[in-house]
């Protein structure tokens, strides 16, 4: 057995990876945005890690529960932070005992609440850290971060369970990877079937190429995850420059939640927000202006209609972009004639925030219009 599986196999503790590190700085950038937002907003709120782990790596780097003990300790809003509940489960008593070695070597807030449950599997105690995560608030705020070693631990009905709430939200590490190699064994498809909670999978099995099949996995999780009446974004994990390992999907009840994460993704991957490998991470900042043409082609589609600034956002957040996409999106299109802002006719920018635009197609510019009337109507000039 090769050392690394044997560590995973007979350890507690196993040594990090980049591509850990990759998925840490996505948790790392997610949870300054929530608990920025959050913490301020609600007197209380949670964040489970059902898939703790030990919280320390063999070679030395902070484990996900430290990991997110340490953005609430080091935010720069901290002082003005209400109570975090963190509550961690792990299934294997040695690991679960590192853990709590690793948080009694934090510095104590009163408004971090650490709680680290007996050794126990997540679908068989998803119940219970629900109870204790709500304290019967179900509308309290709920980050469930769900990251297992495999596909057949986080069974659709448990992502379903712990997005209950109505502010819960889920952070899913989802192995399109594995679902890439093993999806045309046909013992496998029952643990698909479970995967996806049905047989949206099955859409993605006949893409051709890796790439495109890993990404339309990871769409038909979003589809499901869309039937379940949950909003959604993805971002791949890469290992080298190539397709990913897994993914992390993001599910949400709110537009809020993905007001956090699109900008997540478009800081680790610049250009195309898709995803991003150690290699990339080193390299931030080289790869020049974020390619929005998808958005674009999204307002072309608006041609004859008018739209209002908050139904051009919501379409800009479920797109997957930022507001500021789509305020680069109406310049290209408005430099084409085919966007105009009708309201407010004064402002101080290009885009303010009562803004109603105008969308027009290629036609409307068409300036032999004109002649085919004159034309037509065989008199001349029409005035
Ligand atoms: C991928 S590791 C977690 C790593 C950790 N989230 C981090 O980022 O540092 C998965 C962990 O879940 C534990 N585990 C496996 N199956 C589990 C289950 N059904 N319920 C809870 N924990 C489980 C494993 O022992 C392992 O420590």
């Amino acid at each position: 057995m090769a050392r690394r599986k044997q560590e995973l196999k007979n350890e507690p503790v196993w040594r990090s990876d980049p591509h850990t590190q990759v998925k840490h700085l996505v948790y790392r950038h997610y949870l300054q945005c929530w608990m920025g937002k959050i913490l301020q907003t609600f007197k209380e709120a949670t964040i489970v890690d059902a898939f703790a782990g030990p919280g320390v790596y063999k070679d030395g780097p902070p484990g996900s529960p430290i990991v997110v003990a340490k953005t609430f300790l080091e935010h720069s809003a901290r002082g003005r932070f209400n109570r975090l509940n963190l509550i961690c489960l792990e299934e294997r008593p040695d690991r679960v005992e590192e853990l709590r070695r690793q948080i009694d070597l934090l510095p104590r807030d009163p408004r971090l609440r650490i709680t680290v449950a007996e050794p126990g599997r997540a679908v068989d105690r998803q119940a219970e850290l629900s109870a204790l995560a709500h304290q019967g608030d179900p509308d309290r705020p709920v980050l469930w971060l769900l990251d297992p070693f495999n596909l057949k631990s986080l069974p659709f009905e448990l992502v379903k369970a712990c997005t209950q709430g109505r502010r819960d939200e889920v952070l899913v590490s989802l192995f399109t990877g594995e679902l890439h190699r093993f999806c045309e064994q046909p013992a496998f498809a029952p643990v698909m079937d479970a995967y996806f909670g049905g047989g949206a999978w099955q859409s993605a099995v006949g893409k051709s190429g890796q790439v495109a099949r890993k990404e339309a996995f990871a769409d038909a999780y979003r589809a499901a995850l869309g039937e379940a009446g949950l909003l959604s974004g993805h971002f791949g994990i890469q290992v080298s420059r190539d397709s990913a390992r897994y993914h992390l999907v993001l599910a949400t009840h709110s537009e809020a939640g993905l007001a956090c994460w699109n900008p997540v993704k478009w800081k680790l991957d610049a250009y195309t927000g898709k995803g991003a490998s150690a290699h990339d991470i080193a390299q931030l900042g080289l790869f020049g202006e974020a390619d929005v043409s998808s958005l674009e082609s999204a307002l072309r589609a608006h041609s004859g209609m008018e739209w209002s600034w908050s139904a051009l956002t919501s379409e800009a957040l479920r797109l997957g972009y930022k507001e500021a996409h789509l305020r680069t999106a109406l310049d290209d299109l408005a430099q084409e004639g085919l966007a105009f802002r009708v309201q407010p006719v004064k402002a101080n920018t290009r885009w303010p925030h009562d803004s109603v635009v105008r969308f027009y197609n290629e036609e409307d510019l068409e300036e032999d219009g004109f002649e085919d009337i004159e034309a037509d109507s065989g008199q001349g000039r029409l005035v």
